[in-house]
């Protein structure tokens, strides 16, 4: 395992394990609203605080770029973390979330892990050496026909900007595919479309932190990753459509003709 991978999943385990074991007590959590229906815990602080500690530690003049904390130090080398993605879940005691932990180098993602702590599940990949969930290799899915598909996605909850947009994307697909899902982390639905769970995945309003280790997965796994024209802006502007190579042209295609000029990149 690359160095650097190593000290990502050390930092993602142990942040994994602190979010475990607070899952037993979450009805006597601290818990503040950001902003419409957006939490953070006193759980999501504390596990930014160990990745941040063990990443430091191990690279201390690497930068940061944390969801809860912001960005810190200047570096060629940047780590995008999101603690815990799936908070909302947590704080109902569903068990999907996820500790999601990327390093880009020099602009580009070179690392990334994805760690789900209710299945002890290891989602991990290095540039240009592959994806792996734990010890084994994974690859986006075969299926070349968007009637046979299953399409991840997530709602617009907090800013509803480009609701009337995804209305209209969701409605197509949910006639056009085998079935839409919404689990509620997005690092999970890009690690699950790595690993052929899900034939495709669209969002809208991402940010880095939700997406840079999931997008990594992917094209290691052997599939694609754009925004929703199929450029390359998706880390920046956040709306993101992925998918092994023909499902993802084709969800591309249903998304044409409903792009507002806010989706455009
Ligand atoms: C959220 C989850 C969710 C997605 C949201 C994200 P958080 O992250 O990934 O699936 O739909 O856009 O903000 O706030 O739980 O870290
Ligand atoms: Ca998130
Ligand atoms: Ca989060």
């Amino acid at each position: 395992m690359h160095p650097m991978l190593n000290i990502a999943v050390k930092a993602a385990r142990r942040a994994g394990n602190l979010i475990h074991r607070a899952s037993d007590n979450i009805d006597h959590l601290t818990v503040t609203k950001k902003s419409h229906a957006d939490y953070v815990s006193e759980v999501d602080r504390a596990a930014e605080q160990v990745i941040i500690e063990t990443l430091l530690g191990a690279y201390p003049n690497h930068a940061i770029l944390a969801e809860e904390s912001g960005t810190q130090g200047d570096s060629e080398f940047v780590w995008i973390i999101d603690p815990l993605d799936g908070t909302t879940n947590f704080l109902h005691g569903y068990p999907q979330y996820a500790v999601s932990i990327a390093l880009m180098h020099k602009g580009v993602i070179t690392q990334g892990v994805v760690y789900d702590p209710t299945k002890n599940d290891l989602f991990t990949a290095t540039r240009g050496r592959g994806a792996y969930l734990n010890d084994r290799r994974i690859r986006v899915s075969k299926r070349i026909e968007l009637a046979d598909s299953l399409i991840g996605t997530g709602f617009p909850y907090s800013s509803f900007e480009h609701m009337e947009a995804y209305m209209a994307i969701f409605r197509d697909l949910m006639q056009k595919t085998a079935g839409l899902r919404r689990p509620g982390a997005a690092s999970l639905d890009l690690a699950y479309t790595a690993a052929g769970r899900y034939d495709g995945f669209f969002e809208t309003g991402l940010k880095p932190w939700d997406i840079a280790a999931g997008c990594l997965l992917i094209t290691e796994a052997g599939g694609m990753v754009g925004d929703l024209q199929g450029n390359e802006n998706y880390l920046k502007s956040g709306h993101l459509c992925a998918g092994n190579p023909r499902i993802y042209e084709q969800v591309l295609q249903v998304i044409a003709p409903h792009l507002t000029d806010g989706l455009k990149s």
